[in-house]
């Protein structure tokens, strides 16, 4: 088996997990790291073993060991990359959001649909275990016709520092707006966005978006930045899914697992990114995982294809569009 040899661009906190990830996968290895905070890129490499670290993200990109990039970096980043890796004859996984413009995601699509390299977003939820299952069984037709859809990502405000820098219908509710495209497979015709910034920060912390799928179904999605901090990061994310002759609910909360200790309440991962026998496994592993074994066959990616990741950003930014203007946005452009 072909060994994968990775670049990862950013050495924020989820290029460690990246890394850590990578390292359970068989035959990948990361081989260059960057980051505009060298003392970070060279703490990462330190720890994982990475052999060089490079001075530019056009080093990276280019950089002859390597057979694909892994673009971590903040999300209005990730085009510059994408980019130049593709120029460069490189494969490319680029985490969500795919970018936070419909022309940028359309260049990046564009210029992969010319070669035989692949082009990975990352949307985690359509490898983890619970999200996966619902689709197998929406599939399977048994709960009919997907005609509604509720979700919601609500997080602990001590987060928002951090993600603040995008607006939550890009950092957060993308996951979903993903999930309903992905369940309901059809195109959205309209959508309705709602914003409230209760905590004066510089972008909203509530947000709700409707949206109206072309064939009649409807979905909700809600993103708050309001919980507080209990010891531990508890996230209380939901999926509710009404078919024409089924139903289905999917939790985050109460937990599967949880620790009262002397530390106190605390609740750890089980599902995304877990460590166990020093070793990762679950969602991020699997998705690495799958994205190796595309390169390795040449094969576009078929459990999540860039124009999907594309119109999950085209329907963020007609929320954002609507809640700003306080009215319905129709989509014109779909792919
Ligand atoms: N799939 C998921 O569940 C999930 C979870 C967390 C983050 N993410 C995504 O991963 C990406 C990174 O998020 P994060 O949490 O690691 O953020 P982060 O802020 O922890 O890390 C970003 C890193 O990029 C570096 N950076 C900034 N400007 C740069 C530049 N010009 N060139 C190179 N590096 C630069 C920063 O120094 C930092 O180390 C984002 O797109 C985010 O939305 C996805």
């Amino acid at each position: 088996m072909k060994d994968i040899r990775l670049a990862l661009a950013g050495c924020g906190l989820f290029a460690e997990s990246h890394l850590q990830a990578l390292r359970a996968v068989p035959g990948a290895r990361a081989v260059a790291v960057y980051d505009i905070d060298r003392g970070r890129a060279e703490y990462l490499a330190r720890v994982f073993d990475v052999p060089t670290v490079c001075d530019s993200i056009a080093e990276l990109c280019g950089h002859p060991e390597a057979d694909a990039v892994d673009v971590v970096t903040p999300e209005h980043l990730h085009t510059e990359a994408v980019l130049l890796a593709c120029e460069a004859g490189k494969h490319v996984f680029v985490e969500k959001p795919l970018a936070l413009d419909v022309a940028e995601g359309d260049r990046m699509i564009d210029a992969f649909e010319k070669t035989d390299l692949v082009l990975m977003p990352g949307h985690i939820l359509r490898f983890e275990t619970k999200y996966a299952s619902l689709r197998e069984e929406v599939a399977s037709s048994r709960l009919g016709r997907v005609v509604s859809m509720q979700a919601r990502r609500n997080r602990p405000r001590a987060l928002l520092g951090r993600y603040s820098r995008v607006h939550p219908a890009h950092v957060n509710c993308i996951h979903d707006i993903d999930l309903m495209l992905w369940y309901a497979g059809q195109p959205v015709r309209r959508v309705r966005g709602y914003e409230r910034n209760i905590h004066g920060g510089s972008k909203p912390d509530v947000f709700w978006g409707v949206i109206e799928f072309e064939g009649g179904a409807v979905g909700v999605v809600e993103a708050a930045w309001l919980l507080e901090e209990q010891g531990g990061v508890v996230l209380d994310d939901a999926f509710h899914l009404m078919g024409a002759t089924g139903a289905a609910h999917l939790s985050a909360f109460p937990p599967p697992l949880s620790y009262w200790t002397s530390d106190g309440f605390a609740v750890p991962d089980v599902s995304y990114n877990p460590l166990i026998r020093g070793a990762a496994f679950g969602a991020l592993r699997d998705e690495l995982s799958y994205f190796c074994d595309c390169v390795r066959l040449r094969r576009k990616p078929e459990v999540i294809r860039p124009v999907e990741a594309r119109n999950a950003v085209r329907v963020a930014l007609a929320l954002t569009e609507s809640a700003a203007a306080g009215r319905d946005v129709e989509i014109q452009d779909w792919r």
